[in-house]
């Protein structure tokens, strides 16, 4: 049994702290808000941006997951002490540093996203998320600390609830039966990475020092539409045809007023208007997680949106 620190217990951070305590391993879990202590699992309240506090609670541990998160808008002013503290406790630990990122790196592409393109964005998320990475590899090339990145694309799957494009927004809709709205083009083809996979990943990188040193895409099965996806989720449902609308620009732009979630999701709106694909074969011809075949991913998402209160028909 090895000790293993999570840091933030939102959907990706609560998936991979549960798979390292079903491992057998000894897990902590570091949030500002704290939580109820659940079995296998050592709940801490401290803000992980206080790099001292951080160190103390991840003495003893081999690897640290970055499964946090600054309010999405205010992440260009918090998102740089996160990381300063991060690569603090990894380097006085000697922790393995396991960044959860994302894609906004790259800023838009044409063409599958691959983890060998530069991190060209220009947006401010995107360059935040660059940089991240950035002061990590350094440090690991330097030998100051063992750091590696998974990257995800949006995440679904049970247990995605808020911070994904077809979970809070279209599940209890679409398990009634009531027309969907998405973001962007409802046709363009995208990847969705099954949260169970990211969680997998995590805990497979931290543990093939091989990887290290680099970044990975979580093995994603291959692009489908927003669309594509609502009539898999349906079918598997049984609710019948469900529609799907493109969320309406002036709708968009009033919620905005009023969401700084919304407003700053006009950074990466591309994402969604156009191919947004995903390529995770370096991933799995180096190592041995493979995403979970999209049949058992809908049914699993289904089913779990149904025992939620209030989702079901
Ligand atoms: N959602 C997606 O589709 C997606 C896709 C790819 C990558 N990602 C990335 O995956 C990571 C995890 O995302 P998520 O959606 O699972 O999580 P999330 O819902 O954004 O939750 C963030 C967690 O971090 C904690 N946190 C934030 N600041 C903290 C701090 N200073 N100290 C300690 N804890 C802190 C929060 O708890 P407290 O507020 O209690 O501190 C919360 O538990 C993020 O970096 C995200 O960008 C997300």
């Amino acid at each position: 049994m090895s000790v293993h620190v999570v840091i933030g217990f939102g959907p990706a951070g609560a998936a991979t702290a549960r798979l390292l305590v079903d491992k057998g391993h000894s897990v902590r879990v570091i949030t500002r808000s704290g939580r109820s202590p659940e079995p296998g699992i050592e709940h801490i309240a401290l803000d992980a941006t206080d790099s001292e506090a951080l160190t103390e609670a991840a003495q003893g541990a081999v690897a640290l997951y970055s499964c946090a998160a600054p309010p999405y808008h205010r992440w260009a002013a918090e998102w740089p002490p996160l990381a300063a503290s991060l690569c603090a406790a990894a380097e006085a630990t000697g922790a393995v540093l396991v960044l959860l990122g994302n894609l906004y790196g790259y800023g838009p592409v044409d063409g599958p996203l691959t983890e060998d393109l530069p991190l060209a964005a220009t947006g401010t998320k995107g360059r935040v998320r660059a940089a991240v990475w950035e002061r990590a590899h350094t440090l690991h090339r330097q030998g100051r600390i063992k750091a590696v990145e998974v990257r995800a694309s949006d995440f679904f799957g049970p247990g995605v609830t808020d911070g994904g494009h077809l979970a809070g927004r279209v599940m209890p809709r679409l398990l009634r039966g009531a027309p969907v709205s998405v973001l962007g083009d409802p046709d363009a083809p995208h990847s969705w990475t099954y949260l169970p996979d990211v969680a997998r990943a995590l805990v497979e990188v931290a543990g093939a020092e091989q990887a290290w040193g680099r970044p990975w895409h979580v093995p994603t099965q291959p692009p489908l539409s927003a669309r594509e996806m609502v009539e898999r989720l349906a079918s598997r449902a049984g609710t019948g045809p469900v529609a799907v609308r493109r969320l309406p620009p002036a709708a968009l732009a009033l919620a905005s007023l009023f969401s700084p979630l919304l407003r700053e999701l006009k950074e990466i709106r591309y994402q969604f208007e156009r191919p947004f694909v995903l390529d995770s074969q370096a991933y799995e011809t180096a190592l041995s997680v493979r995403a979970t075949p999209l049949d058992e991913q809908i049914a699993a998402t289904v089913d779990w949106w149904r025992e939620r209160p209030g989702s079901g028909r």
